[in-house]
């Protein structure tokens, strides 16, 4: 697809995606337009400055391996797939004395309700992920990776494999890189669309050709990932940051952001705002500010409540949501919640809670893989209970059931996605448990229905 079809693809919904100003120190985002992915572009932009100081192209002398997991560590970068983990960290992890292959695979999956961040970086900055990808190969002493991008965004994945030639085309990529004694090849493969397949034990049998279900873990992919071979996986957002970091210091990169919350983090504002899209600002950002960014509540309407991390991290309601920086820490231990993939999703005062849940509920038990019992039974049950409560036809027993079955699944399953179920369910109900009752009770939603219908996307 041509870019110019993608962008009046985008200027038809009034969707923003990443090109506006209202990025706060933009790092990833900085300076796009839709036309400027390739690579002369990109090496105007400061690109593939980070590989030269590392290899020693640059004049300097140079980095090693210690140097760079060393610089990654000090910079505060946490992934940004969804759980935070500790780059730096988990590149340490690596075996790089192993003798046999090893593998670095960047999880380009994105299928979290709400997010969008990563298909406007690998579209609109391809090389920036490669290039996150080669440093990050140097450092673990890694010859072979993989991109897995999210089998429905076809287009994405060819500007990819377009990007790729480009750089191996400068040779940045391939044997001897920049004359050096390092080689990496790095591939582009993409998925059929599945959810599951963003775990990254799923991500790694689908890459394998086989059917995307997680692994048990332990052994985690450091010593048995890829073909039983040691590997690392990092998101998307993850490895483009990483140019930034080399360049400019692990410090620099942790001043951007707020302690143990190094560096800026791409939002995807979605739901009731005047300005949906992706919008990139430090971490520790107040997000009144993130949502003054994104226009404010659609319509001029009340906040109800806000999903701040992907559909799986706990509601948070309006009130308390006020209060909070965008950032793990805060989101977690004032907010209950999690920072997850970044994906805010915005409620105004008109939306009912339980119709949002059902909705929800729904996604994640025609997600679950069914390799498990309490993720295959309990996400059906819990979608059917908030069904029929929507549909006036709950029980007063359901609400206690509700609990008693999202408690059941957690910390029962193979994967996290047993978790990502249960957890919107327990933060509804312990935030907006007044609106299941009135339902139970009356068989009509307590949120003004004439409202909702103008209100709703369609
Ligand atoms: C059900 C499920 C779906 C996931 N989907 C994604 C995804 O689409 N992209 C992603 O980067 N991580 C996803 N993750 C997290 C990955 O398993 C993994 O933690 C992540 O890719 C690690 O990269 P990071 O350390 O850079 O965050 C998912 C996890 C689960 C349980
Ligand atoms: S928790 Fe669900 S999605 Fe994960 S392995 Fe078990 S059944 Fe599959």
């Amino acid at each position: 697809m041509k870019v110019e079809q993608i962008l009046s693809q985008f200027q038809a919904t009034g969707v923003e995606t990443c090109f506006h100003a209202r990025h706060i120190n933009p790092q990833i985002y900085a300076g796009l337009n839709g036309r400027n992915w390739g690579i002369q572009d990109y090496e105007a932009r400061g690109g593939y400055a980070a590989l030269r100081k590392i290899l020693g192209k640059d004049g300097g002398e140079g980095l090693t391996q210690d140097q760079v997991i060393a610089t990654v560590k000090e910079s505060g970068l946490r992934g940004r797939g969804g759980a935070g983990f500790p780059t730096g960290l988990k590149w340490s992890f690596m075996p790089r004395q192993f003798p046999g292959q090893k593998y670095l695979v960047c999880n380009s999956d994105e299928g979290e309700p709400g997010t969008c961040k990563d298909r406007d970086i690998m579209e609109y900055n391809p090389h920036t992920v490669i290039e996150g990808m080669i440093i990050a190969a140097y450092a673990m002493g890694i010859s072979v990776g993989y991109n897995y991008i999210h089998g429905e965004i076809f287009h994405t994945y060819e500007r990819f494999e377009e990007a790729l030639e480009q750089a191996r085309a400068a040779g940045y990529l391939g044997d001897n890189i920049l004359g050096s004694s390092f080689s990496f090849q790095l591939h582009a493969s993409h998925g059929f669309g599945a959810y599951i397949c963003g775990e990254e034990t799923a991500l790694l049998e689908s890459l394998e050709g086989k059917k995307g279900q997680p692994r048990f873990k332990p052994p985690f992919p450091a010593s048995f990932g890829l073909y039983g071979k040691p590997t690392t996986i990092n998101n998307t957002e993850t490895f483009a940051a990483v140019p930034w970091i080399i360049r400019n210091g692990g410090q620099a990169y942790l001043e951007c952001g707020k302690p143990n919350n190094g560096g800026t983090k791409i939002f995807s504002v979605s739901g009731d705002v005047e300005r949906p899209g992706n919008y990139e600002v430090p971490m520790g950002t107040p997000f009144a500010k993130l949502l003054e960014l994104a226009g404010g509540v659609r319509g001029g309407r009340q906040l109800k409540a806000v999903i701040p991390g992907g559909s799986s991290s706990p509601v948070i309601p309006a009130e308390l949501m006020m209060k909070l920086t965008m950032d793990y820490d805060s989101i977690a231990k004032e907010g209950g919640s999690m920072l997850g993939s970044g994906a805010v999703i915005v409620m105004d005062e008109t939306r009912c809670m339980v119709k949002a849940l059902a909705r929800l509920s729904y996604f994640y038990s025609h997600e679950s893989c069914g390799q498990c019992t309490p993720c295959r039974e309990g996400t059906g049950w819990l979608w059917r209970m908030v069904d029929r409560i929507e549909h006036g036809q709950g029980r007063p027993s359901d609400i206690d059931m509700l609990d008693s079955v999202a408690g059941n699944i957690m910390g029962r399953t193979i994967c996290a996605l047993g978790d990502a179920a249960a957890m919107p369910v327990r933060g509804m109900l312990k935030h907006f448990r007044h609106e299941f009752v009135h339902l139970i009770e009356h068989k009509t939603s307590m949120v003004n229905a004439d409202a909702t219908a103008v209100k709703t996307h369609g």
